[in-house]
């Protein structure tokens, strides 16, 4: 079944920001950036585009009444450079004007002078200078140094991964209306609380005073858990300031340039394994390059380490993580959250361990796949892993031997054509990794003509985590699932809300429905033994809007059942908080039970390159996957293909690329390309494991919004596979994305 959303965005009725109807009056705000990369501000001046027609005011720094800060995590971000600027595209001021053409044509008219300083952009050259965010951060287990003389084989190498652009098909944007003793903001954002909170802090009122409501996102991706913030704040300033509603929606091009992307990472490697193919030690350093401010970096490269070990059991592990400071706009959350650039790593070790063994990759991967009870690095041990499982499964319904032999005779038989394939494992573990992240809550009201309205934390970005609550509404209320709505998400009716995010959205906030709707239904149970005259005992039980009284239909149905439970002054609304149980990590030992669950998988990737022009195609990807018992198949399938397209993207076609000013110069869908309809793999098969209990999921299902990006780090694989069977002589990199154009020079250049 489809979900009610994609009908909507189809005929276009579903609204975002920009959509809804803005009060009468409001005014729109452009934002004026820094053209440095780092510098100091000497003058700002505003005279000449105070003087444009239209203009009504423009507000920097010197006019919050509250704090000039806007970091999370770490307080290092202002949200108006004051002194300094740190990168391009950093805010400097907003101009608020009649129309959205007026602000941008008077912002063009302010002037700053800097004083340039010089600026950092590279990872190692941050670290060589001191500029790290927070100290180094260590994972281990076993004992690194005494493995290495254990194994028959050491081999070490270098890794980079770039960035990558979030695209939301919606750019950032925020309207913010003034009700009386406060501000009433509507955000495109995956935390409402963080720009509630946010807000209150610049403003300087408490945040009861502020309202926060998110209708939808045309998609965050990760790219509005954090940077949704800034543009709220400032409309929500000016709106206060001039007491008229504002909006701020971000042109596209000026979304890429002022908002940070995927964190590209440089890392050294060193693996270890014996003749059999067992990896016994695995030493790696990871350089973040965390951009001008903390954002979230600290918590996605702790992620890093979370998943340096991929879908593999290794006795000793040394993972050593530094979060590096640069003069590029703050790098911030990006589906996986870190987890995609260790597995990279990992990956990259393997293949280049294979080539030096003369084995398969494949060969060594299967070999080290976790098994139930095996310890990560953080120290938590596999419950009902599946990774051997997965695996296993793949390599019977796809037929592994026979696609080896098939690409092999092809590569034979063919001189410019050339085919390769890979396996990628993946294993992700779910849960914030910041312990506290994960809880939740939803408010459930029944009205009396039967139908529900549910209110959760969730935010709906096109994951299709509403159709899920519907799901799980419908299904404990056992009624018709048109009868239920999803409320907007809003900080009156649910507070204090985590981020939809981690892939945690449906698992947290439908365990609170599923207890909220619960509550209601006891209520309901004992009304439906008065009416019935049943005695204590008896069962009472809800089937397709029906009551049952001891297995036999009564004739009183949903409906009916309400107007008695209301008659009699029962409640027909509940709001319950969920917190995932047993989670803990301690961040002395960097050891804990970090995960409620992991999420386990198996693909295998072909690809074929044309070797005399540099351009290849994704051919297939097949994948074995573990979703727990799926609530909501379309959904799921569409979120392991979206997933999928999107890792494929950032291996493969998506090239982020700074000048040597750090100016962004992919900042337009002209010069950054991004997988499109004939790029997706001809063949895209997911094949539904569905064995695994899971008593973390919601009727037992497991989250699916992160995991199979991961399945298309295998394209890079499967490409380089292709490359060396055109030059099987010649070291391959390990440098993504492998864009045509590396691929043309790596074929055809003599070094
Ligand atoms: N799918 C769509 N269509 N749009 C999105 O923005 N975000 C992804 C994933 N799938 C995203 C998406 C990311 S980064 C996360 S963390 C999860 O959805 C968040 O939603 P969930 O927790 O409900 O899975
Ligand atoms: N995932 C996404 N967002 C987060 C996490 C995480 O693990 N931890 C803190 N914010
Ligand atoms: Mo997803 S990167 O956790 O928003």
């Amino acid at each position: 079944m489809r979900s009610h959303d994609s009908i909507q965005h189809v005929r276009g009725e579903s609204k975002f920001v920009d959509d809804l109807v803005a009060p009468e009056g409001t005014l729109f705000g452009y934002v004026f950036y820094s053209s440095i990369a780092h510098g100091k501000i000497l003058k700002l001046n505003f005279s000449e585009a105070l003087k444009v027609d239209g203009v009504i005011d423009i507000f920097s720094a010197k006019d919050i009444p509250g704090e000039n800060q806007i970091g999370g995590i770490i307080p290092d971000e202002e949200l108006f450079a004051s002194k300094e600027v740190h990168y391009v595209g950093q805010p400097i001021a907003l101009v608020i004007a009649k129309d959205r053409v007026t602000a941008h044509k008077a912002a063009k008219k302010i002037k700053a002078e800097y004083e340039k300083l010089k600026p950092v952009f590279d990872p190692r050259e941050a670290f060589e200078k001191g500029n790290l965010i927070v100290p180094p951060r260590i994972f281990s287990l076993g004992d690194i140094d005494s493995a290495w003389d254990r194994c028959d084989y050491v081999v070490e190498g270098k890794v980079e991964s770039g960035s990558q652009e979030h695209l939301y098909l919606e750019t950032q944007g925020a309207l913010a209306i003034p009700v009386e003793e406060g501000v009433k903001i509507i955000s495109s954002t995956q935390g409402p609380t963080a720009v509630q909170k946010t807000a209150a802090r610049v403003l300087d009122i408490p945040m009861n005073k502020i309202e926060v409501d998110v209708p939808r996102l045309g998609g965050g991706f990760g790219g509005k858990e954090d940077q949704a913030t800034a543009w709220a704040v400032m409309a929500a300033l000016a709106a206060v300031k001039l007491n008229r509603p504002v909006k701020i929606i971000l042109p596209r091009q000026e979304d890429m340039r002022m908002t940070g992307k995927r964190h590209p990472y440089s890392s050294d490697f060193k693996i270890g394994l014996n003749k059999e193919g067992k990896i016994l030690a695995y030493e790696v350093f990871y350089f973040q390059n965390a951009g001008a401010a903390a954002d979230l970096s600290t918590a996605i490269l702790e992620r890093t380490l979370f998943h340096s070990t991929n879908s593999y059991f290794i006795p000793n592990v040394k993972a050593t993580a530094y979060c590096c400071r640069t003069n590029l706009p703050p790098f911030t959350a990006f589906r996986g959250f870190g987890g995609p650039q260790a597995m990279f790593v990992i990956e990259s070790a393997i293949h280049k361990a294979a080539q030096v063994m003369g084995v398969n990759p494949s060969f060594i991967q299967k070999k080290n796949l976790l098994k139930e009870g095996d310890e990560f690095p953080y120290g938590q041990k596999t419950e009902n892993c599946r990774a051997i499982k997965c695996y296993e499964e793949a390599e019977n319904k796809f037929d592994f031997d026979s696609q080896f032999k098939r690409v092999k005779k092809f590569n034979e038989e063919n001189k410019i054509y050339k085919k390769g394939i890979a396996v990628m494992p993946i294993c992700f573990g779910i849960s914030f990794t910041t312990t506290f992240l994960n809880q939740a809550s939803a408010l459930v009201h029944v009205y009396t003509d039967g139908s529900v309205r549910v209110s959760t934390a969730a935010v709906e970005m096109g994951q299709g985590v509403n159709a899920k609550l519907v799901r799980i509404a419908s299904n404990i209320f056992s009624i018709d699932s048109e009868r239920i709505k999803i409320d907007t998400t809003n900080t009156s009716r649910i507070a204090n809300t985590s981020p939809t995010a981690a892939s945690k959205g449906t698992d947290l906030n439908g365990y609170a429905t599923i207890d909220a709707c619960n509550l209601i239904l006891e209520r309901l149970k004992k009304v439906a033994k008065d009416v019935l005259s049943a005695d204590d005992q008896s069962l009472i039980e809800l089937k397709d809007e029906v009551v049952y009284l001891n297995n036999s239909k009564t004739d009183l149905d949903w409906t009916k059942l309400i107007n008695h439970a209301y008659v009699k002054r029962i409640s027909l609304s509940a709001q319950v908080h969920h917190a995932t149980p047993n989670i803990y990590f301690d961040r002395e030992k960097m050891k804990g039970n970090a995960f409620a669950y992991h999420v386990y998988g198996t693909a295998l990737l072909e690809a074929t390159v044309d070797c005399l022009r540099g351009t290849y195609v994704i051919d297939s990807v097949k994948v074995v996957h573990d979703f727990g018992k799926s609530i909501h198949p379309v959904t799921d399938r569409g979120q392991a293909e979206g997933g999928i397209v999107q890792g494929l993207g950032w291996m493969t076609l998506e090239e982020i690329i700074y000048n040597e000013e750090g100016k962004l110069i992919s900042d337009a869908l002209s010069t950054y390309k991004v997988p499109d309809i004939h790029f997706v793999p001809k063949e895209l098969i997911i094949h539904f494991l569905e064995d695994v209990p899971n008593p973390y999921g919601p009727l037992q299902s497991k989250a699916i919004g992160e995991p199979p990006f991961m399945y298309g780090i295998g394209g890079y694989f499967a490409i380089i596979n292709a490359m060396k069977a055109y030059k099987p002589d010649k070291e391959i990199f390990y440098n993504a994305p492998i864009t045509n154009e590396k691929v043309l020079m790596w074929l055809h250049s003599n070094n």
